[in-house]
């Protein structure tokens, strides 16, 4: 993610410090002592600010990791060991999966460490260190600059600020911007880049209900793997080695297995990647109205000719599943968006709030004059921006997610643009890669999908100068594109001579290149594409310098007309807290969703060999022989519960923290009346859901049988009343 950097100069945040509506939030660890620990007291929460974030000391945040910087996961034992979900942990289960060894089908348990699966590319980063930077960020920047002149002023003054710490430091260094550039602060990480593959469950377990169950609440998913992070000699970051040892982290999470209740405490700490809590309500009746909906639709069409074929035919249904789970994925979220925020009124709540707001500003005339246009002028420009957008969002659904060919095409561009010693090298490494995509590739999927999609694509292209070739299919009668886009199939190289191209590639590479150049979904696919970057999105991106500095204003205007309210950042890929509590909703009138699951959830859902539903024996006989372990809540197995916890993508494998800051469950998805969140947050309907850590452990033990990596866990004692308590402690504990 790009974030451009736009502030108002000498402008540093006061945080009021009320305890208030909160809750709603991710929040800036280093920041709960000031702005958030009086409220967690009030919810339940035992431990302080410090044992969540500390400078000097080991705390919570060192057994927080960015996984891949994606995914979050943390770590629980002294020897390096990682829980996330499966779903983060995927394409490396998938990696070493084999017709022999299915990983993904049968699950993976290394028996002991010489066992543990390398994982080439995966990084694991570990916070050491955030430090607010923005005064040094902003030096020098004033209101008379033009945008651009902000931008390589700030842009100068972190260059020499990060060249200047980084001859005092090994660790990772970068420096994010908050609030639109209100705000910088420093981070400093350890990034390690040993990540073994530690265990998983089979599918049927971690990925129970897949796409049907995904953003679906009461849900039954295992969604976990583990991993474990290996270390030099000094427990630095190393190169993968067979010389590493298991890192030891100054933090690891005690987990507790006692169970929790309804309205309990919670907290989430990890890397959300990104929301949109400052929109006007003109921009949030867009996304409701126009971008949701256009983007929905070019993936119904598609989903639904993958959906038939994957149903006739199983070979099709393995080739596209990830592909299919991918697209479904954000297509899913957006349909429970756009319910969501209509649902709560959404778009006449913050019109209502922009009000208040412009109220307040009245009040103060000193304020209005400053701040009084800039919600006006942010309005207008969305606007402004919306067409390109929409022409946009179509090229990208369409002529990139929507067409493999397109994207596959494209990756021959680089070599039409190089000279002559390093194209055999790069023709070289296109060969290598066709078999990839031969193997999960399906012509007539491909080419059904560009017939009733490529024709929309085409008609909403808008912006001038629009290239030749995409004028000339403008230009022609329905049936004559029709034609027109089958014989881009017809006639690809790379689709009907496989072999052949292959070896002109290897062989011949500028041959390759001549044939590449004259190949007409080569010409389109490159017309569209530098459509996109040459002209939408550089008119996008300086219409976007224009509205993160306004959406800068308007969080600074915000701030001074309610000065009792704290405001938190949006969510920018960097460590935050989110708290909450363990809670049910109501999704319809008359229907409570309570918050938490059981196995019998799971067996009721069973369908024998279906793809999504079905389980292995094993976990069936446990159940029915109620052979829990130590891990049942009576004669109950816990699966996954929800809270009020405000997340999102990038939350995923982030611990669930009890009061007293134990594990207690693992983050995994949203709700689908609830994904809203990310541009509305709503306390009645929001609601993260978690994997229950009881779960986990019953699975890897009883399931897997896996006791020794129970063994390498802290778990806290079961602090019921026992004989042996004394009454007097018991009272006063
Ligand atoms: N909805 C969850 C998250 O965004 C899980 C996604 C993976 N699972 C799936 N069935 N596609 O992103
Ligand atoms: N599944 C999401 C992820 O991969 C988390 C769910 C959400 O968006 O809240 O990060």
């Amino acid at each position: 993610m790009m974030f451009k950097r736009y502030f108002l100069a000498g402008v540093l945040f006061i945080f009021s410090l009320t305890s208030s509506q909160a809750r709603e939030g991710m929040w800036i660890p280093y920041l709960i002592g000031q702005l958030n620990a009086a409220e967690m007291k009030t919810m339940g929460m035992e431990i302080t600010a410090e044992d969540i974030y500390s400078l000097n000391n080991s705390s919570l945040k060192d057994a927080i990791v960015h996984f891949n910087f994606g995914c979050t996961a943390e770590l629980i034992s002294s020897k390096g060991l990682l829980l996330t979900n499966h779903h983060c942990g995927y394409s490396q289960i998938q990696s070493h999966s084999t017709l022999e060894n299915n990983y993904l089908k049968e699950g993976f348990w290394a028996m002991s460490q010489e066992e543990e699966l390398k994982n080439p590319g995966l990084v694991a980063a570990i916070v050491k260190y955030m430090e607010d930077v923005t005064n040094e960020a902003l030096q020098d920047v004033n209101d008379q600059m033009s945008a651009a002149e902000r931008e390589v002023q700030i842009k100068n003054n972190l260059e020499a600020l990060l060249e200047g710490k980084r001859k005092e430091t090994e660790y990772d260094l970068s420096v994010v911007p908050f609030f639109y550039g209100n705000q910088y602060i420093l981070v400093a990480r350890e990034v390690f880049k040993d990540v073994r593959l530690v265990g998983a469950p089979p599918s049927s377990i971690g990925k129970y209900g897949a796409d049907t169950d995904n953003w679906i609440w009461p849900r039954h998913t295992g969604d976990f793997s583990i991993f474990r992070i290996y270390a030099g000699k000094e427990n630095q970051p190393a190169d993968i080695s067979d010389d590493n040892i298991p890192y030891r982290p100054a933090r690891h999470l005690t987990i507790n297995a006692n169970g929790f209740d309804l309205n309990d405490f919670t907290m989430v700490y990890g890397f959300p990647g990104r929301t949109q809590q400052y929109l006007p309500s003109n921009e949030v009746a867009n996304t409701v109205d126009v971008y949701d909906p256009a983007r929905i639709a070019v993936r119904d069409v598609l989903l639904e000719i993958l959906d038939a074929k994957m149903r006739q035919d199983e070979a099709t249904r393995i080739k596209y599943a990830t592909k299919y789970a991918s697209i479904s994925n954000a297509w899913k979220k957006w349909k429970g968006e756009i319910i969501g925020l209509k649902e709560t009124k959404a778009i006449a709540g913050k019109e209502a709030f922009e009000k208040q707001f412009t109220e307040a500003l009245k009040k103060r005339p000193q304020l209005f004059q400053k701040y009084g246009d800039v919600l006006n002028e942010l309005k207008n420009l969305y606007e402004e921006r919306k067409p390109v957008m929409l022409e946009r969002y179509h090229y990208i659904e369409i002529g990139y997610y929507g067409n493999e060919l397109f994207r596959h095409m494209l990756s021959y561009r680089s070599m039409a643009a190089v000279s002559e010693e390093k194209l055999a090298k790069l023709a070289e490494s296109r060969a290598g890669s066709l078999e990839r995509f031969y193997k999960n590739y399906d012509v007539e999927l491909d080419r059904q999908a560009a017939l009733a999609l490529l024709p929309t694509y085409i008609g909403q292209v808008k912006t001038e100068p629009i290239p030749q070739i995409i004028k000339e299919l403008q230009n022609m009668k329905p049936e004559k594109q029709g034609k027109f886009i089958g014989k881009l199939f017809e006639k690809s190289i790379v689709l009907n001579d496989p072999v052949k191209w292959q070896e002109m590639l290897e062989e011949n590479p500028e041959k390759a290149v001549k044939k590449v150049k004259k190949d007409k979904a080569y010409q389109l696919s490159v017309a569209m594409y530098d459509h996109f970057i040459e002209v939408l999105n550089a008119s996008v991106d300086e219409m976007n310098s224009r509205i993160d500095h306004l959406q800068g204003q308007y969080v600074i205007a915000l701030q001074k007309a309610f000065p009792d309210r704290d405001f938190y950042p949006d969510a920018n890929s960097t460590l935050r807290v989110a708290y909450g509590k363990v809670d049910g909703y109501e999704p319809r009138d008359a229907v409570y969703y309570q918050s938490q699951t059981y196995l019998s959830g799971v067996i009721a859902k069973y369908i024998p060999g279906d793809y999504e539903f079905d389980l292995p024996q094993k976990l069936i006989d446990l159940y029915n022989n109620k052979d829990y372990g130590r891990w049942g809540e009576e004669d109950k197995m816990p699966v996954c519960f929800i809270a009020s916890n405000h997340t999102t993508g990038g939350n995923s494998g982030s611990p669930a923290l009890n009061g007293r800051g134990e594990l207690i469950g693992l983050n995994f998805d949203r709700v689908w009346e609830g994904t809203m969140s990310d541009i509305n947050y709503d306390l009645s309907r929001c609601r993260n859901i978690m994997v229950d850590i009881r779960y986990i452990l019953f699975i890897v033990d009883k399931f897997a049988g896996a006791g020794y990596l129970i063994d390498e866990l802290d778990i806290a004692e079961n602090d019921e009343i026992t004989e042996d308590t004394p009454l007097e402690e018991s009272i006063e504990g």
